[in-house]
């Protein structure tokens, strides 16, 4: 850390901000293959705790490698540093007050309790968006299991480059089971669980 750099303190701060929203702020960090259901389910919670007045922002990996992260590929060291810095933009919004959605497919144990050390374990809670990949592939949303199967794609995760699932994840989420509005339903009564006074 460069001496020469201060942290600044401000006089609005989280705990105003959580105080002001009526809630405490913290990251839903989805993990899970590349078609899982990551960023619909995002999207399905967001509009059910819009409408309670819950404040919430979504972070995903299709958006963010457009703009924050453009020029990051998907070798082991580019998604480690695509993920370090949403874990420290995710952590801004938790200090904006805001439940932050993360959908990245964050496929690695280890890069995982990274993201949870930068966030703050007590801000952190994993979210295992678990449908299996002959699921993901069969729905091939964006064609890009194709696209990885005739080898057009390199390095794609479950099929030429590895995911590992979590051991032990707050939220485990099946979704090939279940419908959206479901599966939407399971995070929103966590979330609910985590805010009620
Ligand atoms: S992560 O591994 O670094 O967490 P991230 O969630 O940001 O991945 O981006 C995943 C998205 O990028 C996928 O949903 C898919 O649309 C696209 N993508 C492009 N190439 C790959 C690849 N080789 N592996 C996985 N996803 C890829």
């Amino acid at each position: 850390m460069n001496k020469n750099i201060i942290t600044q303190a401000y006089e609005v701060n989280r705990s105003m901000r959580n105080q002001s929203n009526a809630h405490p702020s913290f990251v839903l960090w989805f993990t899970g293959l590349s078609g899982s259901g990551k960023s619909t389910l995002a999207n399905a919670v967001e509009k059910i705790l819009f409408q309670k007045g819950v404040q919430t922002y979504t972070l995903d990996g299709d958006n963010i490698r457009q703009g924050v992260n453009k020029g990051l590929g998907f070798s082991a060291e580019d998604r480690k540093e695509n993920l370090r810095r949403i874990a420290e933009v995710a952590k801004l919004f938790v200090d904006a007050g805001q439940i932050c959605f993360s959908a990245f497919i964050s496929p690695m144990r280890k890069d995982r309790a990274m993201i949870a050390s930068i966030v703050g374990e007590e801000d952190f809670y994993e979210v295992f968006i678990d449908t299996p990949i002959e699921v993901c592939e069969e729905r091939d949303v964006k064609g890009l299991y194709k696209k990885a199967r005739s080898g057009e794609i390199p390095n794609f995760t479950g099929i030429s480059a590895p995911y590992e699932a979590p051991n032990n994840p707050d939220l485990h989420i099946q979704t090939q089971d279940e419908s959206i509005e479901e599966s939407a339903q399971k995070i929103v009564a966590f979330i609910e669980n985590k805010i009620k006074k």
